[in-house]
């Protein structure tokens, strides 16, 4: 075993790529690397790459699905009883839905990934409303357990080889069998987890995975969802084979950012056998176009019988494009273990070559570019889907983040799916990445050591979060937890700084612990903190908290509806331009995190029922845009921006004043009544403008100049009653591979076109051709409408459909119609496409 030197260590704390914390403490010593493993050549060639090395199934296709009961064992069919052999007594008999007799016949036929939180009714209970107002919870004991069951062949052939079932996230507690057999129980409803099956498979037969997922305790004060809402995947390897996120790589630039990049590359090898086994580890780094760019191999490395190994590499990327937000580059690293001389496995790891850099005075620097954190906290529900989310929607979410000039994201209060991470690595977007419990409990430490080992490779991310506003935060205790999170994240990764999101205790307790001080809120106190503490970094790890409702311009609490306009928020918050002018201001901040970019179900503050999604979003549950969305898209982005609100319609009101708002980055706006001016006004930098508007219906016009020119014009016109429906997709072509979706706007419109911003007509929807309506949604807080439907009413002149694809190639029509409306029709196109290898 190697004991690494000082020097060793000192030179990997200098060299990565991430930040340069001054109170970095040195990492726990590396027992586990190999001597031997250190020594690495560039000479050899790199054995060609063999997609038939390991095999990587999807396994979301063709489960059955029933909820059960937690505490009635005959609605719980029977598990438990000890007359059908007493659970965990003998193994592989534990009775009920784990073995393969059980009849499901009758239970709902699902894909994955799936959330049955959804399809529960609404429940209006003031306990309820927290979590979406679903009967979730010990008070509701049968809608709280779900049973899943899956049958799978493996041939006969795969004997010999390691296979392993992955979990990337389960709401909660589950519990699984393989054939009978209890594999274990995870607790965590976010972590991934793992088993090895290779003992328990029946080869060249039937195999039946059953899970029985509790869902009764939470662990948020949100929605969370329940089920297998996040993919499950089997791996076929060699029995040495490169183990779970075993690869990792980090890179480091001899001079500046300008020189090449080094890059030291570690690849853990499990060697399953019951003899030694020599391996050499061979890692080929590819570049985005497909062109191998550097390679290096191991020396040849001897692993102990049912042990493993941590192989170490070094290579150079000559002329390395780094990843940045407008060009994120991406690189793989494909890595073969070789043993006696034959290729045995390999996997592949995408990553990144950038630098990071938290400043005390300077803020974050990328690449050594400072860049403000423009960030948005986030939960993991959409409209009609709840966690249940396609990997599209991911990026999709994303997209419209970047769109709105965010930056930064996030993954508020849970380790994320991988896919999250994945699209802010394709797109360009920061990520923060927080682990759901605060502890130092065997736990707690297991979920935060597999977010890490999992997400270290991403170039997205640019700070681990260990809490959010915790009750030990600021205690002697809360520092000692946290000391001991931070120094399990060092055993895995020293190349991102350690945060917390504190609410209170700054100075004391986590605050002596992470490299980054978050704060949450609370204004009053960070110049003051920074004047005790000027050498730490600080964040807005959570901010804003504004409140509204999407096309809402008066408070409705009967209704449960906010006020859109940039001044509803809790005690403990601050709008928009409060948050941002004190952050922009001060260039030692290295930004901050809206909370939240979406709406969200569950917390609806301020009124509770008869809400069940939160009003926080700058988007809605659906990611259609507040106005609140608009404050940041005209200071967040560099472009000219205009936006007039609120929309025109108010009959009843005629002569009575109305607020009007304007967001504008030019120099001036002058506003329009129906052609007449109502003055203009110089704009103020992060601020916005408002007049007092006797209404006439007509049109309202916002003319914003700079340098004594027109540069923008933006309207509001009373529009004529509903009369049409419009459609519009995403994207007009998806991929057939019974994945993908796209996600259609449906807007009403008067005759002429424009948007009927009241419009609550109900649409119906009809789609022909091979696929399915996924789900509905309109961004309604208040709405009790179910999500899984092909009907949904509008809200405010807006709702939404997503359309999934089945793994046939050909055109989807979405139709939408309601009494009274000329219908709309959109065409989606389902192009031939490889459907990811999946286990049926
Ligand atoms: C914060 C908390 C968030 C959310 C938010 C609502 O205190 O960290 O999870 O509850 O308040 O304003």
């Amino acid at each position: 075993m190697l004991r690494w030197t000082r020097r060793d260590l000192v030179k990997a704390a200098v060299a990565t790529s991430a930040a340069m914390i001054g109170n970095t403490a040195l990492p726990a010593e590396a027992s586990t690397r190999s001597e031997a493993a250190r020594e690495t050549s560039q000479a050899a060639a790199p054995p060609p790459l063999d997609n038939s090395l390991r095999e990587h199934l999807l396994m979301d296709f063709g489960w059955r699905f029933s909820l059960g009961h937690a505490c009635d064992p005959e609605k719980d069919f029977g598990f438990g009883k000890m007359e059908l052999g007493g659970t965990f007594a003998k193994s592989g008999n534990p009775g009920g839905p784990a073995v393969r007799r059980f009849d499901d016949s009758k239970w709902q036929q699902i894909n994955l990934p799936h959330d049955w939180a959804v399809d529960l009714p609404f429940v209006l209970d003031n306990t309820l409303v927290w979590h979406g107002g679903k009967p979730l919870g010990r008070a509701y004991p049968e809608t709280s357990i779900g049973w899943y069951r899956k049958l799978f062949t493996i041939p006969a052939a795969d004997l010999g080889k390691r296979i392993r079932i992955r979990f990337d996230g389960v709401y909660r507690n589950a519990q699984v069998f393989l054939n009978g057999h209890y594999l274990g129980q995870d607790a965590s409803g976010y972590a991934p987890f793992d088993y090895d099956v290779t003992d328990f498979i029946n080869y060249g037969e039937e195999n039946l995975l059953a899970l029985r997922v509790d869902a009764t305790l939470n662990e948020g004060w949100f929605y969370e969802g329940a089920g297998i809402y996040r993919h499950v995947w089997l791996t076929k390897t060699a029995p040495v084979h490169i183990a779970l996120w075993g690869n990792y790589v980090q890179s480091t630039f001899k001079s500046g950012i300008k020189g090449p990049a080094s890059l030291a590359i570690t690849s853990e090898v499990a060697n399953d056998t019951q003899q030694p086994a020599a391996c050499t580890v061979h890692a080929t780094i590819i570049d985005a176009d497909g062109a191998t760019i550097a390679t290096a191999h191991s020396k040849s490395t001897t692993i102990d019988a049912a042990k493993t190994a941590i192989i170490e590499m070094q290579t150079t990327v000559a002329k390395p494009e780094l990843w940045s937000l407008d060009k994120p580059h991406l690189y793989r690293l494909v890595a073969t273990v070789t043993v006696n001389g034959k290729a045995v496995d390999q996997d592949e790891t995408t990553f990144g070559i950038r630098t990071i850099r938290f400043d005390a005075d300077k803020g974050f620097f990328l690449n050594d570019v400072p860049v403000k954190l423009k960030g948005a906290c986030n939960h993991q529900d959409h409209a009609g889907l709840g966690s249940a989310l396609p990997d599209r929607i991911q990026s999709y979410r994303i997209e419209l983040l970047k769109q709105m000039g965010a930056n930064a994201y996030r993954t508020s209060h849970n380790a994320p799916t991988p896919e999250l991470l994945d699209a802010c690595d394709r797109l360009g977007m920061l990520v923060m990445d927080e682990t759901r419990e605060f502890s130092s409990s065997p736990q707690a430490l297991g979920e935060l050591e597999r977010m890490v080992k999992r997400d270290r490779n991403h170039p997205s991310i640019i700070l681990w979060s260990i809490a959010n506003e915790e009750p030990q935060q600021g205690s002697d205790r809360g520092a000692r937890m946290g000391r001991t999170m931070k120094e399990r994240i060092h055993t895995l990764d020293r190349t991102r700084p350690v945060t917390a999101a504190m609410n209170h205790g700054w100075g004391k307790g986590l605050s002596e612990v992470v490299d980054v001080q978050g704060f949450n809120y609370n204004l009053g106190d960070i110049d003051a903190y920074r004047k005790a503490h000027p050498a730490q970094p600080l964040i807005g790890s959570e901010t804003a908290s504004t409140i509204s409702t999407r096309g809402i311009y008066a408070n409705d609490p009967k209704r449960g509806y906010v006020a859109a306009y940039d001044n509803q928020k809790p005690h403990y918050a601050e709008t928009a331009e409060e948050w941002w002018k004190f952050y922009a201001e001060r260039d030692w901040l290295a930004g901050g995190f809206i909370w939240t970019g979406f709406d969200y179900r569950g917390e609806p503050s301020p009124y509770h029922l008869p809400c069940v999604s939160s009003h926080f979003g700058v988007m809605d549950t659906c990611g259609f845009p507040k106005d609140n969305y608009f404050y940041y898209h005209t200071w967040w982005r560099d472009e000219p921006a205009l936006h007039l609100f609120p929309h025109w319609n108010w009959p009843g009101k005629e002569g009575q004043p109305i607020e009007v708002w304007c967001y504008s980055n030019q120099q001036s706006v002058e506003l329009f009544l129906n052609g007449k001016s109502l003055g203009s006004q110089q704009v103020e930098r992060n601020g916005h403008l408002v007049w007092q508007v006797n209404y006439a219906p007509g049109t309202i016009e916002a003319r914003a100049s700079s340098n004594g020119k027109i540069t923008l014009l933006a309207k509001r016109e009373t529009t004529g009653p509903a009369a049409k429906i419009q459609l519009t997709s995403d994207r007009p072509k998806i991929d057939a591979d019974g994945e993908d979706v796209s996600v259609i706007t449906v807007t009403i419109t008067d005759t002429e076109g424009r948007t009927v911003p009241l419009a609550d007509n109900k649409i119906h929807f009809t789609l022909t051709g091979e696929g399915k309506i996924l789900a509905v949604g309109n961004g309604d807080p208040s709405s009790y409408e179910p999500d899984h439907a092909t009907e949904r009413s509008a809200f405010n002149g807006l709702c939404m459909c997503i359309v999934q694809s089945a793994k046939t190639e050909g055109a989807l029509t979405l139709q939408a119609s309601s009494p009274g409306l000329e219908d709309g029709h959109v065409v989606i196109e389902c192009a031939a496409a490889q459907p990811r290898p999946a286990l049926t």
